[in-house]
């Protein structure tokens, strides 16, 4: 499974991409608010930064208006990727900017039957939002695990990006589900590398070090 950064954040990037475990980075709107920067020097230097796909999302509702978008934010990096919401619009959007040869990623996706709509109107990614789901006590990973399955079971080209993801257990699950991507809030992520019995044992050994005699 990819993992992508779930951030806005060019530091939290920085720091994990030197693991080697930046696959890609998503955004959305509320992220890049929270960085209070032009959304396009955002975008440009997290391409910059990370060699896999970066996902920008439009704002606008209209088809025209989020073609207008897509087209301008697809000049902006090699390796950006569009972002659209689940509706009628984002799906002519979508099947529209694949003839066009623009990769995309439908987001907001709470069923099977939108994912499939994405998939086969020729989403490049698509994104079940999986806390969100489980926020309203629905399984959201449940979706994960279906989706995958309707997928493979017709051959669908889209990738499944678990997004939404709240825990170390979610990155877990949809290792487990077969999403081929969890993206990870870039606060989250740290968590995944810490346990704390590798502290405890590295504290051990460091007190057992101390009897060992010195030359
Ligand atoms: O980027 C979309 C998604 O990951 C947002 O997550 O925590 O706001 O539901 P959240």
């Amino acid at each position: 499974m990819k993992f992508y950064l779930d951030t806005g954040n060019v530091e939290e990037i920085k720091r994990i991409v030197k693991l080697g475990l930046v696959d890609g980075v998503t955004t959305n709107p509320t992220l890049i608010a929270k960085e209070g920067r032009v959304f396009k020097d955002v975008i440009q230097e997290i391409c910059a930064i990370v060699s896999g796909p970066v996902s920008a999302e439009v704002i606008s509702l209209d088809v025209a208006g989020m073609l207008k978008e897509a087209r301008d934010i697809a000049t902006w990096a090699p390796n950006v990727v569009i972002k659209l919401p689940m509706t009628e619009a984002g799906l002519e959007a979508t099947h529209q900017l694949y003839l066009e040869g623009i990769k995309t990623n439908v987001t907001l996706i709470f069923s099977v039957a939108q994912g499939l709509m994405a998939a086969k109107a020729g989403a490049t990614y698509i994104s079940p939002f999986v806390g969100r789901l489980d926020d309203i006590g629905v399984d959201g990973m449940k979706l994960v695990k279906e989706l995958r399955q309707v997928l493979d079971q017709y051959g669908l080209k889209s990738e499944i990006i678990a997004a939404s993801i709240r825990g170390i257990g979610h990155v877990e699950q949809a290792a487990l589900a077969g999403a081929h991507i969890a993206t990870i809030p870039g606060t989250l992520l740290p968590a995944l590398w810490k346990h704390p019995l590798t502290d405890i044992g590295i504290e051990r050994f460091l007190k057992d070090w101390e009897k060992v005699p010195k030359p």
